[in-house]
């Protein structure tokens, strides 16, 4: 596997130390989250099975070999962004997982327009944070409509408590959102849809009226 934007190359030593991998690539954009993971890789004994790169998103990565691709605790716009400069992906061949830390709506919205299909999604909740986990190809045709509903929760499903959780929550700060825009004329109508979605995706999960 290849971890884009490693930070202390956490993932890339759990993986291969339980077995889950057999060898991966540690990258990032800054030289000194390199360093720290060059650290945390040989403290761990694995300098043999994880390489680092310092690469500004997978320009500089050498993808023979590499059947998954991650890219977590980044911004939605960066992770599109990178995505979008890589044209080696495009065929399909490669697993990709994206964990956005915010404007995730922006990312569903530009997979889904740049011939990309979202395979898998879970929610991973962590103390006060929600976070939504997806996986997918390109060269794929998505199995699903990418409305608004799709875009504010994506392929979460409420039949687990994390995916649960994450709906709710979600449903909470658009509702802020949205009430925040009701004020502003220009605004109003967008504001007012947005509450009706809140309250569609309630309903559906058993949260009765509570956008209302
Ligand atoms: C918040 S950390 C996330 C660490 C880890 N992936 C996680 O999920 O916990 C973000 C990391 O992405 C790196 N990063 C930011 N922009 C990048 C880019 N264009 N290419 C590669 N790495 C980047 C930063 O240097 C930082 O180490």
């Amino acid at each position: 596997m290849c971890d884009i934007g490693t930070d202390h190359g956490y993932l890339p030593c759990y993986l291969v130390s339980n077995g889950k991998c057999d060898s991966a690539l540690a990258c990032d954009i800054g030289e000194k989250p390199l360093s720290q993971a060059r650290e945390h890789i040989k403290a761990q004994g694995l300098e043999d099975r994880i390489k680092t790169v310092l690469s500004d998103g997978l320009d500089s990565v050498e993808l023979e070999g590499v059947t998954d691709i991650v890219l977590a605790g980044m911004g939605g716009e960066l992770i599109a962004d990178i995505l979008s400069r890589c044209e080696r992906i495009k065929d399909g061949s490669v697993n990709i997982i994206m964990q956005p830390m915010t404007k995730s709506e922006f990312l569903r919205q530009w997979l889904y327009d740049n011939g990309f299909a979202v395979t898998d999604e879970q929610a991973c909740i962590s103390g006060r944070f929600a976070y939504s986990v997806m996986s997918g190809r390109f060269n794929r045709k998505p199995e699903y409509v990418c409305d608004e509903d799709h875009l504010h929760f994506g392929l979460v499903s409420d039949k687990t408590a994390e995916g649960r959780e994450y709906i709710l929550r979600r449903c909470e700060s658009l509702e802020r959102a949205a009430k925040g825009m009701t004020g502003s004329q220009d605004k109003k109508a967008s504001g007012e849809r947005l509450l009706e979605i809140v309250y569609n995706k309630r309903k559906e999960v058993g949260e009765n009226g509570k956008g209302q």
